[in-house]
């Protein structure tokens, strides 16, 4: 495993990093779930990724559990808020992320997460206000540093404009071979403030793997087919026309001796702008197979390859949304 630096802070993440949403807590059992946490941390990822909403507490909870006894300074924790909680809990307010905060390290039991992420931007609060309740967070000791997820570039440069408030240092924008949106203006807006991308659903949440094949229903043991884990798999996902031409990734990933998901990952950690490629996964040969892409370097014809044979389910997948 190799490691990137988080922006301008000093953390040291793995270039493969274990997230947590749809599964842990919610859609795989506990004992796989905990299997997965180990394998990971076998194979040299040292980043965990969780959210409070996720299972509306359940992952957090769930990692709280498994990571008990691994030393606390081992591995760097990322958790998240912004999402409903509850029917009044919700959102960047100043009382929020206080209370939400704690809430979050009760769950994960440990006294601090490494990093703390605005889920999405909050509209409905005043920036300034997010930001002093940032900055209080990180001068208690309950977060080391912060990020967000998903924010446009005139909110990321309003942020760093802001005087006296903590400085963010890394940004989670979903990022994949078929969903490549931030690399117009979010990427360069990051880079020019020294803020990190580490990249949720580098595998279109499986698809990017191969094995869903166009015309068949989706396996019976994949997210696509899980009605706990697929409330969110898009059907422009599903669409025949995106699963062939992720067909044709198949025959590039075996002439370099990779498996399909090893060339997904590979293709995110391309750019040094990415710090971290964040995988779910159901299983622990899914982090073992995952974590092989770091280090992987893709020659530049490979490069080209990707995008004629992907150019149009690009397209497809981005407007569907
Ligand atoms: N900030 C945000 O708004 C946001 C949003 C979404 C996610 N995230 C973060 O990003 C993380 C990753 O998202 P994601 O789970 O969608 O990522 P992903 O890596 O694109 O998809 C993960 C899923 O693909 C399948 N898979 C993974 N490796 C495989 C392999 N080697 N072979 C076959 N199937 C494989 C597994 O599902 P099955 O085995 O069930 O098919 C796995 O759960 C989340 O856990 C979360 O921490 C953040």
């Amino acid at each position: 495993m190799r490691y990137r630096r988080l922006g301008w802070s000093g953390l040291e993440v793995s270039e493969i990093s274990l997230g947590s949403w749809l599964t842990y807590g919610v859609g795989v059992d506990r004992d796989r779930a905990a299997a997965c946490v180990r394998r990971a941390f076998d194979v040299g990822i040292n980043f965990i990724d969780t959210a409070n909403v996720y299972g509306r507490g359940a992952a957090e909870s769930l990692l709280g559990d498994v990571l008990r006894d691994v030393p606390r300074q081992s591995y760097i924790l990322a958790t998240k808020v912004f999402f409903p909680m509850s029917d009044h809990d919700r959102g960047l307010s100043a009382a929020q992320i206080h209370k939400q905060i704690d809430a979050s390290l009760a769950r994960l039991r440990t006294d601090y997460v490494d990093l703390y992420q605005c889920h999405r931007y909050d509209p409905a609060t005043p920036l300034e206000e997010t930001l002093r309740a940032l900055t209080e967070v990180v001068a208690q000791g309950k977060a080391r540093y912060v990020g967000f997820s998903e924010w446009q570039p005139e909110q990321i440069e309003a942020a760093a404009a802001t005087p006296g408030a903590v400085r963010f240092t890394s940004s989670q924008p979903q990022y994949s071979i078929l969903w490549r949106k931030p690399e117009a203006a979010v990427f360069p807006t990051c880079t020019a403030h020294d803020i990190a991308q580490i990249v949720w659903s580098p595998l279109a949440q499986g698809v990017l793997t191969g094995k869903y094949q166009p015309g068949h229903a989706p396996p019976p043991d994949s997210r696509a087919a899980s009605p706990e884990m697929n409330t969110f798999f898009g059907r422009s996902l599903r669409s025949d026309r995106v699963l062939r031409a992720v067909q044709q990734l198949t025959p590039i990933a075996k002439r370099l001796g990779l498996t399909m998901p090893q060339l997904a990952l590979a293709w995110v950690l391309r750019l040094p702008a990415v710090s971290s490629a964040i995988i779910g996964a159901s299983r622990p040969e899914q982090v073992t197979e995952n974590a092989a892409a770091s280090g992987v370097q893709l020659p530049p014809d490979v490069l080209q390859e990707i995008d004629a044979v992907t150019a149009l389910a690009v397209q497809e997948v981005q407007q569907a949304a």
